[in-house]
């Protein structure tokens, strides 16, 4: 049996990492942009490991340069969610590429995006809302415009702030700055935490920049007091298991921390992060953990609830896709 219609919550996903290899190949044709090096000899995306697929991803944005292209990948983005059953998606959008942290242009891609996101709402049924996402690697100094992009945009449409890239550079109090005054434009946070590092990361996401969710945040299995206070806390975990697979965090699905996580009581959510480069879909990822984990249709709603619940868009919106669910 798969999964494929039934209706899912989508909490963490990379606009420019759920790009298809064949959309960013048409693209870099019609630019002549070259992306040796991108691709590996059957069109998928080729990378060794983290720090390298963190290079090939920023490479492959290269061919991502104006607010038409991002529009084109919006479109592209949701007819691929709507072919898994996701009806509402939250995806982190980076000034950094959009416009390089300048608030003019930043406001002229999210305007595209946003004409995108409303007309394949339209046309797919899937509800689309942007988190504005600074880079860790980039460091701090360049945090900032990223978080004035986020709080001149913030609204309906624009509802959180995070942080992706790297996270064995620097720590996360570096960026308090930055998430200090997404928080006071009244965005919601969330910060990768976990994925790489143990868990004090997920520690000092919540205690140094006050996130009440964290992507990934998978490996604060390793302190069983630190899970209780996630959960008894409510933090919510954006968990993405093909991802963590793929990138060798754990060596298989069954060796995953997903189903312990839950059983402690922690809140986890599913999700893609970059579905084309680690060759999963929504679809796929519920099928993978029905067949390791034996979940079935109603442990997906409960967690389908837990993700809608945690949705950082408007309570009007949450009340229209709980009642999807
Ligand atoms: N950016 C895109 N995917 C990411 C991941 N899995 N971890 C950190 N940053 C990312
Ligand atoms: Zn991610």
């Amino acid at each position: 049996m798969s999964f494929r219609s039934l209706p899912k919550v989508e909490l963490h996903m990379h606009h420019e990492g759920a790009a298809p290899p064949e959309f960013i190949r048409r693209l870099a044709q019609e630019k002549s942009v070259n992306l040796s090096g991108v691709f590996s000899e059957d069109g998928s995306y080729a990378y060794r490991d983290f720090v390298h697929f963190l290079s090939v991803y920023e490479a492959a944005t290269q061919v991502l340069q104006t607010p038409e292209d991002y529009a084109r990948l919006t479109r592209a983005i949701l007819e691929q969610s709507a072919e898994h059953g996701v009806i509402y998606a939250e995806t982190f959008l980076s000034p950094d590429f959009c416009g390089g942290g300048d608030v003019g242009a930043w406001r002229e891609y999210l305007h595209a995006i946003r004409e995108a996101a409303d007309e394949g709402e339209r046309d797919t049924g899937v509800v689309l809302r942007g988190i504005v996402t600074c880079i860790r690697h980039f460091g701090p100094d360049r945090a900032k415009p990223i978080a004035l992009c986020a709080a001149e945009t913030a609204g309906d449409w624009i509802v959180g702030f995070g942080m992706g890239g790297d996270e064995n550079k620097g720590k996360q109090a570096d960026f308090g700055y930055s998430f200090d005054m997404a928080r006071e434009a009244g965005l919601r946070l969330t910060t990768h935490a976990g994925e790489w590092r143990g868990p004090r990361e997920v520690r000092d996401a919540i205690e140094d920049l006050g996130v009440e969710r964290i992507g990934h945040g998978v490996r604060v299995i390793e302190d069983l007091a630190l899970v209780d206070v996630l959960a008894e806390r409510g933090i919510v975990l954006e968990v993405c298991p093909g991802s963590n697979v793929r990138l060798g965090v754990y060596p298989h699905l069954s060796a995953h921390p997903i189903e312990k996580l839950r059983e402690r009581g922690v809140k986890v959510t599913i999700s893609t992060d970059d579905p084309p480069f680690f060759h999963t879909t929504m679809t796929r990822e519920y099928d993978n953990l029905a067949r390791v984990f034996g979940w079935n249709e109603d442990d997906f709603l409960d967690l389908n609830r837990v993700a809608a619940n945690a949705a950082f868009c408007d309570e009007a919106t949450r009340a229209r896709i709980l009642e999807r669910l």
